[in-house]
């Protein structure tokens, strides 16, 4: 009755951004995305406990945070068909949450794959990145190592809306993630809240959606090649394109800060000097920059030139692993 998973949170090359049903949490689009390691979140499960607790990174978990944990350990309940009792969870990352990483990914997942585990169903690739979906969109991303596709679906029911692996950790191993960390504040408006208002009020967000979606199977091809160079420049495109949409939101949308802007322009430059450098940008400042293994110590440095409090160099990383030492 109690399991323990560790799973990476993942960057999305191709962003997910609006959802057509906020319930179940799907997607308007496809998206695609790399499994980050060595960083992690662990979390242990456990059913048949005295009452619900949950304790995240420390703390204990409040509101509509330890609702939607107690929510995703309900629709194990449902799968398992039985009577499991109440649920204590402890879960703990080893990076800055603030790192606009989606740390919640990591966690989703991690809580699915072990929330299955403890109830005793069969381990099931597909049935856990549906569940962790419903805890956060991007987490059904992290079930899985490497490139991950999570396929918009067309069910109502979201059960054909999950994410598939295409290539493992191992095809590209020195494809490298560096995250640069020039604001850790925590941002004013999360994507949650954030793509539902660019969904509502962006003018541009249809073609968001179309060009989203038509930049999946190009984004594969690219990885299949492992082309960094045309992989960079449709990294930095679709981070654009998303980031436009959302400043077209009304209110505006602004993610970035002026030490955001700073580092891409920097980035530029040192690209027309040959260092093959290139970023890409989720809801919040701190860009996280796609280079290879030969490069990472350059991109650290060039983060740090300008003003990165921070940088964590990640790789490929692997699936959601179930562990034998658990946190309590
Ligand atoms: C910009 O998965 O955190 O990081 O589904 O509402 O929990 P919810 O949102 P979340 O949003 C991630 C948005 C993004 C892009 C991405 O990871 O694809």
């Amino acid at each position: 009755m109690k399991a323990t998973v560790r799973a990476h949170p993942n960057i999305a090359l191709v962003k997910y951004w609006g959802k057509r049903d906020e319930a179940l949490i799907l997607p308007h689009q496809s998206s695609l995305s790399l499994t980050l390691a060595p960083i992690h979140v662990t979390t242990t499960v456990e059913f048949g406990a005295p009452s619900d607790t949950v304790e995240l990174h420390g703390h204990a978990a409040k509101g509509s945070e330890r609702d939607r944990v107690l929510r995703l350990l309900d629709a194990v309940r449902v799968q398992a068909g039985r009577d499991l009792g109440p649920a204590k969870v402890v879960s703990r990352g080893d990076f800055p949450m603030a790192a606009g990483l989606a740390s919640s990914a990591a966690g989703f997942a991690a809580l699915a794959v072990a929330g299955r585990a403890a109830a005793g169903l069969p381990e099931d690739t597909r049935a856990s990145s549906i569940l962790a979906r419903r805890g956060s969109g991007s987490a059904c991303r992290s079930v899985q190592g490497g490139f991950c596709e999570w396929q918009r679906g067309e069910r109502a029911d979201g059960e054909d809306s999950y994410a598939l692996q295409r290539f493992d950790a191992g095809h590209w191993a020195d494809l490298r993630m560096v995250v640069a960390i020039v604001d850790r504040g925590e941002k004013e408006v999360k994507s949650r809240d954030g793509m539902k208002s660019t969904v509502e009020t962006s003018p541009y967000y249809p073609a968001w959606v179309k060009d989203a979606e038509a930049e999946v199977p190009r984004a594969r091809e690219l990885i299949a090649k492992k082309d960094l160079e045309a992989l960079g420049e449709l990294c930095e495109r679709n981070a654009w394109r998303m980031h436009s949409t959302s400043l077209a939101a009304d209110p505006p949308l602004c993610y970035l800060s002026s030490a955001t802007l700073g580092l891409i322009q920097h980035l530029r430059e040192q690209r027309k000097k040959g260092v093959p450098v290139w970023f890409t940008l989720d809801a919040g400042p701190n860009p996280v920059l796609l280079t290879d293994a030969a490069h990472e110590v350059a991109a650290e440095a060039l983060a740090r030139a300008c003003g990165a409090v921070d940088v964590v160099r990640c790789v490929p990383g692997g699936d959601a692993t179930l562990l034998t030492e658990h946190l309590f």
